[in-house]
């Protein structure tokens, strides 16, 4: 059967103060009523046989409180007790699946638009995925981001994956347009991807099969836990393996990692919510003006005011930290 992963696991700080701890972005209705984490799993329910959450303790009230919304009656939790990055998060769901079970492994804050478009593209995706491959959804890329991993492609073949390139790198693979970004959504048979797991990170899997043995009732321990060595998906499995394929995605999407992509998103399409664009984006309930500046993100949330440059929209991370450190 086709289960779909929804990863949950970050904070979003990058969208501080909007996006918090106790309520990271894809649980904020940023716009309109829905929240991110409410419209994919609405978008997955009629595409899927089963859905199956892997979240942190922070945050598996808010992920069932979704669900709930999202009409999703049924679903498993993985609740993990700190964050061991996406390796093991998707080495988790895997566990809990049959080896021949396809896993649709997605973000659960992205926005994704043109429903036909991601279906027909998930289709295609399954069928290669039924062969032994290990799929990931390339988007057309528009500009040197060093966020996004980069797939080198021919059709459905990879030529190689790069994951954050810098930037006069990221450039040079535009400029070759045989590059495609990887979207951050994969498909592959859970058991195909415990293999290359073992291939090329055994102590990840050895530890996280350690850490997932000792659940109760869905919680993984923290003891455990702690000694699985932290890696994304991306560094430990699709940068090396030879099973990667691709699938050009024509639905629209953006990761919404930072106001700049936010900005990005809605540009041209006029008042949406609490994100006005003109010249610089504002988030706040009072009536706020621009004089003599551009390109400013101004958010205001009760207890906190950003203003910041547009070119600085990455950096915001780094106030995050500073403010968990200083606690
Ligand atoms: N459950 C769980 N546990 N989820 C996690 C964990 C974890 O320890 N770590 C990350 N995630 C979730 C995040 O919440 C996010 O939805 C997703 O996994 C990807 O993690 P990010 O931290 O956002 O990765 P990234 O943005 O640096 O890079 C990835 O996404 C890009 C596209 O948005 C990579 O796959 C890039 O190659 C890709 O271009
Ligand atoms: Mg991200």
């Amino acid at each position: 059967s086709i289960i779909h992963v929804i990863l949950s696991g970050g904070v979003g700080s990058r969208l501080w103060p909007v996006s918090r701890k106790s309520m990271p972005k894809q649980y904020i209705p940023m716009f309109g009523e829905k929240s991110l984490f409410q419209l994919t799993a609405e978008r997955s329910k009629s595409l899927v046989d089963r859905i199956l959450v892997v979240g942190n303790k922070d945050n598996y009230l808010l992920s069932q409180a979704d669900m709930m919304r999202a009409g999703v009656n049924e679903f498993t939790e993985i609740i993990e007790a700190a964050p061991r990055n996406t390796a093991a998060a998707i080495a988790f769901a895997a566990f809990a699946a049959q080896p021949g079970d396809i896993l649709l492994v997605t973000p659960s804050d992205h926005i994704i638009t043109n429903e036909a478009a991601y279906a027909a593209a998930l289709s295609e995706a399954v069928a290669l995925a039924e062969q032994g491959n290990l799929v990931t959804f390339g988007i057309t890329p528009t500009k040197p981001e060093t966020g996004y991993g980069y797939i080198e492609y021919n059709g459905n073949e990879v030529l190689s994956f790069r994951e954050k390139p810098n930037e006069q790198t990221a450039q040079n693979f535009i400029n070759s347009g045989s590059f495609l970004w990887n979207s951050g959504m994969f498909c592959f048979k859970a058991g195909i991807y415990l293999e290359e797991l073992n291939k090329f990170e055994p102590a990840i899997l050895e530890t996280s099969l350690n850490c997932y043995e000792g659940r109760l009732e869905g919680l993984l321990p923290e003891n455990e836990t702690m000694l699985i060595p932290s890696k994304s998906i991306d560094y430990a499995v699709m940068e090396r393996s030879e099973k990667i394929k691709v699938v050009q995605a024509n639905f629209g999407w953006s990761d919404l990692g930072s106001f700049e992509s936010i900005w990005e998103h809605w540009e041209g399409q006029g008042e949406i919510h609490r994100f006005k664009d003109n010249n610089c984006v504002v988030g706040s309930e009072k009536h706020v003006e621009f004089l003599g500046v551009s390109n400013i993100v101004l958010v205001e949330t009760s207890d906190a005011i950003l203003v910041l440059a547009k070119t600085s929209s990455q950096d915001v991370k780094k106030i995050y930290e500073r403010l968990e450190r200083e606690k």
